[in-house]
């Protein structure tokens, strides 16, 4: 293959652009990277690159007037007509579902998709496998299946897709599962400079879970949600396999307060906890970082003694299929985050070199972002130890540990429930196959309980 020379234009156009440095060590590339990079700086939209380089000198935000919010906690009674509101729902095929996995996953440090980490306390079940399990268990419940929308970036993406069909997609219909991907992002130097992990290599990284709007538009799966008449998209993160995909009662409860995107939260009990918070922003519903609270917020009480910003985000949400149209149209500004980070960048002599102190800025885009634009927003707490437990960690808190005693702690709780005697410090494991809830658990064991063995109890 010959080698391939950027056209003077283009290499004027990026000097003007201040990165006419991407080309120094062109002519050393083998010729495929020469043309892997070329298409890749091609693509680049060097307006919106020079946009998020501004903002790295922008000044801080104007502050905002924060207020907490009182999440919906709904008795038994009400959650049993919420659920059933929920159910009408499902039945009638209104609701898709969709797991964000563009992380990079970089705390864990698992070689793969973060959902291909295997979790199940017995099973070894990955967290994929676990998702698109609760999926076809919800659509056999309904009757109706659920379609199951998998957002992956570009470097995740392959190997994703490898992954499921490999493992014959758990079951899931081909028609059921779509793969979309979220775009990339340059990241730059502190001095706003385009940068390579390789030879002919740009330094990327994905847009951020917010990136998940523009995928759902460009990916067409909002026209397929329209054509196929559903008007609720459920979205959760891969980390949570405690995640209730789809819960009828969160589908009732937004439907009941005719919302356009509603969030789960668990309470916050302890103030220094470093948790994003579901507050008022200048009088909206949004996410409030822990940083942007005083000491003073973060430990108000109310009168009955619980913290006042107790609405802890679990990254779970309800959208309304026209709200995410609105959202995700041209011309609808989200805003970006930036981030300081540490990567192994090649210096100005081609040279790879790690760093001790974070050397580049990743632009990100946050979905949370989309609730204040809201017309009605729910706030619906539930108990942490059934719902929430992610995987961000390769040990300690949120590490493989935790998340699979979690798992297997609320596998017991619904086991005893049921009437089964469970040991003290057994593991146990209920597939999503057999129940999604307690309920559901004590009628499949109903004349049948489960036996134990040494390793413990799965059903
Ligand atoms: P995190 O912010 O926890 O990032 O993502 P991460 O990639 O899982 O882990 P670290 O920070 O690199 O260790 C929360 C959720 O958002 C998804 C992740 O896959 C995860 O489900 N996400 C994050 C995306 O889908 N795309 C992104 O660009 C960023």
């Amino acid at each position: 293959m010959t080698k391939t020379r950027p056209h003077p234009f283009m290499i004027k156009t990026f000097e003007g652009a201040g990165q006419g440095h991407v080309f120094d060590h062109h002519d050393s590339l083998d010729p495929d990277r020469q043309v892997a990079l070329l298409s890749q700086l091609e693509a680049l939209h060097l307006g919106e690159l020079a946009e998020l380089i501004a903002l790295m000198d922008a000044p801080p935000a104007q502050t905002s007037e924060i207020a907490p919010l009182d999440p919906l906690v709904p008795d038994a009674a009400q959650r049993a007509t919420l659920a059933e509101a929920g159910w009408e729902a499902l039945r009638a095929g209104r609701v898709a579902v969709l797991v964000v996995a563009g992380g990079q996953g970089t705390r864990l440090g698992w070689p793969g998709p973060k959902g291909t980490y295997p979790v199940g306390p017995l099973s070894n079940k990955t967290l994929f496998q676990l998702f698109a399990e609760q999926v076809l268990a919800l659509g056999a419940r309904a009757g109706r299946p659920l379609d199951f929308y998998v957002m992956t970036s570009g470097l995740n993406r392959d190997e994703t897709e490898a992954f499921f069909e490999e493992q014959g997609r758990f079951g899931l219909a081909p028609e059921q599962l779509h793969y979309l991907v979220q775009a990339d992002l340059p990241n730059v130097t502190l001095e706003g400079r385009l940068c390579f992990t390789a030879p002919g290599e740009l330094a990327t990284s994905p847009n951020g879970h917010g990136g998940t709007l523009f995928a759902l538009r460009d990916g067409k799966a909002l026209e397929r949600m329209a054509e196929r008449g559903q008007d609720l998209l459920f979205y959760w993160q891969v980390d949570n396999p405690l995640c209730a995909v789809a819960d009828p009662v969160f589908l009732g409860a937004h439907l009941a307060a005719d919302a356009e995107a509603s969030t789960k939260v668990v309470e916050k009990t302890d103030p220094t906890e470093r948790v994003g918070l579901v507050a008022l922003r200048d009088g909206k519903p949004g996410v409030v970082e822990y940083s942007e609270m005083t000491p003073a917020q973060q430990s108000q009480r109310t009168p009955e003694g619980a913290l006042a910003f107790r609405a802890g985000n679990m990254a779970v949400h309800l959208f309304g299929r026209e709200f995410l149209e609105r959202v995700s149209a041209p011309g609808f500004e989200l805003g970006y985050h930036l981030a300081r980070k540490k990567v192994a960048i090649l210096n100005g002599a081609g040279v790879l070199v790690e760093p001790s102190e974070p050397n580049v800025v990743k632009f990100e885009r946050f979905v949370f972002d989309v609730l204040p634009h809201a017309r009605n927003h729910v706030t619906l707490q539930v108990p942490r130890e059934e719902e929430f437990e992610p995987l961000k960690n390769a040990e300690g808190p949120y590490s493989p540990e935790t998340v699979k005693a979690a798992l297997s702690s609320r596998a017991a709780r619904w086991l005893t429930a049921a009437g089964v005697e469970v040991p003290d410090g057994v593991s146990c494991e209920v597939s999503p196959l057999t129940a999604l809830d307690p309920e559901q658990l004590r009628a499949a064991l109903e004349g049948s309980p489960p036996a134990s063995n040494a390793a413990g109890i799965s059903v």
